[in-house]
């Protein structure tokens, strides 16, 4: 199947009540896990990097690889920027041929957040391309003492989710709702009656970051109250180099470098598709 807007799967899973995954990667093995664990499991999913790891990979590798693996699958595929931190760093994967662009401009104040993201739209929509925004402060989790103060920093307003919604046109965003990227220094506090709210007062897809670590049972009752894209990096990341570690000790002088990537595969494989599952979005594609 082809590539499809992260718009086309969001509105489907939102109306479905499931979230697709969005796993970022940035090498070829990582790809093909996630498009391995999607497809075993017959569910849409959405292959993601943030500005670091399109560098790392460069941008036109990145989709060429993603695209040619995805034409095989009978899965819809997205393929995402997420975090862009400029409008030119935002814009220029549209020339790569994303599908779907985020565009963070979450540290600025609301009406500059709100200007750019109008603007990314515009240049984004006139390509068919669909724009995700963010709202609040989404941190990193290990950042602070106890973590906790950092998560709870940022909660998003549903008021200014509202404008910002309106005026800036996005197709789905991201809302700080009481998570955080990277491992959780305890269980993190969902605020749903923050998401109940926004979600009322929005009524776009919504998307939850820092999924890494989120128990299954708050994971869906967040896609139950509205979120359609839920994203997942440090869990892929730490399983696949845990894994690797532990070949390379099992296999001193050993220079094969298929063999040694082979288990870091196959470990990624099962995260995908443990993390697919809890999205409730396998058997939809
Ligand atoms: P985690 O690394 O916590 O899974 O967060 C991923 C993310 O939200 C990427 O934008």
């Amino acid at each position: 199947m082809s590539i499809v807007t992260n718009k086309e799967l969001l509105d489907r899973a939102k109306a479905g009540h499931y979230a697709v995954a969005a796993f970022n990667t940035n090498n070829l093995e990582y790809i093909q896990a996630i498009l391995t664990a999607a497809a075993d499991l017959k569910s849409p999913v959405i292959v993601e990097a943030a500005k670091s790891e399109i560098d790392y990979m460069d941008g036109n590798v990145f989709v060429a690889i993603v695209s040619i693996l995805a034409d095989k699958l009978a899965i819809p595929v997205g393929i995402h920027l997420d975090h862009g931190p400029t409008y030119e760093e935002t814009i220029r994967c549209l020339s790569y041929g994303f599908k779907s662009v985020m565009y963070d401009g979450s540290a600025l104040p609301l009406a500059e957040n709100i200007a750019i993201t109008k603007e990314v739209v515009r240049a984004a929509h006139a390509c068919g391309v669909s724009v995700e925004g963010e709202v609040g402060v989404i941190g990193q989790a290990a950042d602070g003492p106890e973590g906790k103060a950092n998560d709870m920093i940022g909660i998003a307003n549903p008021g200014e989710c509202e404008r910002f919604v309106k005026e800036s046109g996005v197709d789905c965003f991201a809302a700080a709702i009481g998570n955080a990227h990277g491992i959780y220094k305890r269980k993190p506090e969902l605020r749903y009656d923050v998401l109940a709210e926004i979600e009322k007062k929005t009524g776009v897809p919504l998307v939850l970051h820092g999924g890494t670590g989120i128990p299954e049972e708050d994971l869906r009752k967040a896609i139950n109250m509205g979120v359609s894209k839920i994203n997942f990096s440090t869990v892929m990341r730490k399983g696949g180099i845990e894994v690797l570690a532990e070949t390379l000790k099992k296999n001193p002088g050993d220079w094969d470098l298929m063999k040694m990537l082979t288990p870091t595969k196959e470990k990624m494989i099962e995260i995908a598709k443990q993390h697919i599952i809890m999205c409730m979005s396998d058997h939809k594609a």
